[in-house]
């Protein structure tokens, strides 16, 4: 039988380590734990959140509802052939383990994924990416609980809108459907994808290697742990804006002003300036307001160096976010998924 527990504290289920609680949490570890919990009085009456490996999310404030937990860690072989290999991977597992298993086992594709904090179940939702890859090119179908007819579905790729950072569970069907796995098609055939520029300077570095996955698998680890703040040391929850996409108007209006500005073409005349560079542009680099702060190699990442509360968090970002705005006229949108016990809005 599931437990639900209450009045749980979210301290260690979330990277950003904030001190919030949840009036219920029940960690899910199956189909039949998945169909117990939606029948509880707990959730027919409460608010609810769906947390996977908790990189992504940030409490504002304790919370008033039941928070779900999926842990269910199988992978299972659905088809194989010489060209490709289909895996059923369930929602619980980390997301950097079944790259680790999948490398190992030369499945290719995921390697530029490498070292994504947070589980598959999340990964799927936010359509992670990194270094010129996204997760949604590897995704043939998605499976989880229709929580209203408490049946279980597969969605189609296609049905999951992925998007930037975006996809159909982020919008539509927030709260209201719950994954519990995800089907991958991952390629025997090794196909290095080197169209990041960082990652391509970082392999070119050394031009005798002739890189491989696991070596593109290596590079990326390293490159990710030389900027990106380590979790058990720095909380923090990755990205915390998106990257703005801007019209080119906006593009030449910041480039008058800075030349230098790195921007990518996105499509129809659109492009993305990474929100870094603005945030360090504004001034806002390694800067702390008391136990809140951005990290010093890399302006995108905000640490708790040791607040309790995730207003504080929260209080930081929109300063950032107003600053930006008064000195591009660009507005920031959050990639941390922000928490309220209300119907605030970030
Ligand atoms: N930059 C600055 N100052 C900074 C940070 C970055 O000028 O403080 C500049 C860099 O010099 C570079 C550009 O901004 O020219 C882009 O930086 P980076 O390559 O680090 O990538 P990003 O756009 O900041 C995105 C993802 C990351 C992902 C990296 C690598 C988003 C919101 N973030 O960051 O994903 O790891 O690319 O592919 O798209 C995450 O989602 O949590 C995350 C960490």
């Amino acid at each position: 039988m599931v437990k639900i527990l209450e009045n749980f504290s979210l301290k260690e289920k979330t990277t950003f380590a904030v001190e919030s609680k949840a009036r219920f949490f029940a960690e899910v570890r199956n189909e039949s734990d998945m169909l117990s919990v939606l029948d509880s009085q707990a959730f027919q009456q409460s608010a609810r959140y769906i947390l996977g490996g908790g990189s992504n999310t940030l409490f504002a404030d304790d919370f008033d509802g039941i928070v779900i937990n999926p842990v269910n860690r199988g992978i299972k072989i659905i088809e194989s052939n010489k060209k490709f290999i289909l895996l059923e991977v369930e929602a619980g597992i980390s997301w950097h383990n079944f790259v680790e298993i999948a490398i190992k086992n030369k499945f290719y594709g995921l390697e530029n994924l490498a070292l994504i904090p947070g589980n598959v179940g999340g990964a799927v939702a936010q359509n992670i990416g990194a270094y010129g890859s996204e997760l949604k090119n590897f995704v043939f179908e998605v499976r989880g609980v229709d929580v209203a007819s408490m049946e279980f579905k597969n969605l189609s790729a296609e049905e999951c809108s992925f998007g930037y950072r975006n996809s159909i569970f982020k919008n539509e069907l927030k709260n209201k459907f719950i994954i519990t796995s995800a089907k991958f098609k991952l390629y025997r055939k090794p196909n290095v994808n080197l169209s990041y520029p960082e990652l391509k300077k970082e392999v070119k570095k050394f031009p005798f290697i002739q890189p491989d996955p696991k070596y593109v698998f290596e590079t990326v680890c390293r490159l990710r742990k030389s900027k990106l703040p380590d979790i058990t040391q720095f909380p923090n929850a990755g990205s915390f804006f998106k990257n703005p996409v801007v019209t080119n108007d906006i593009l030449e209006r910041v480039k008058s002003k800075y030349p230098d500005v790195p921007f990518f073409p996105v499509e129809n005349d659109l492009f993305k300036i990474p929100a870094g560079w603005l945030i360090e542009k504004a001034g806002w680099k390694g800067k702390r307001i008391g136990n809140v702060g951005t990290y010093e190699k890399h302006s995108l990442v905000i640490v708790n160096f040791g607040v309790k509360s995730g207003r504080e968090i929260v209080d930081f970002a929109r300063s950032i976010r107003n600053d930006v705005f008064e000195k591009f006229g660009i507005w920031l949108e959050n990639e941390v998924e922000i928490v309220f016990n209300s119907d605030e809005k970030f």
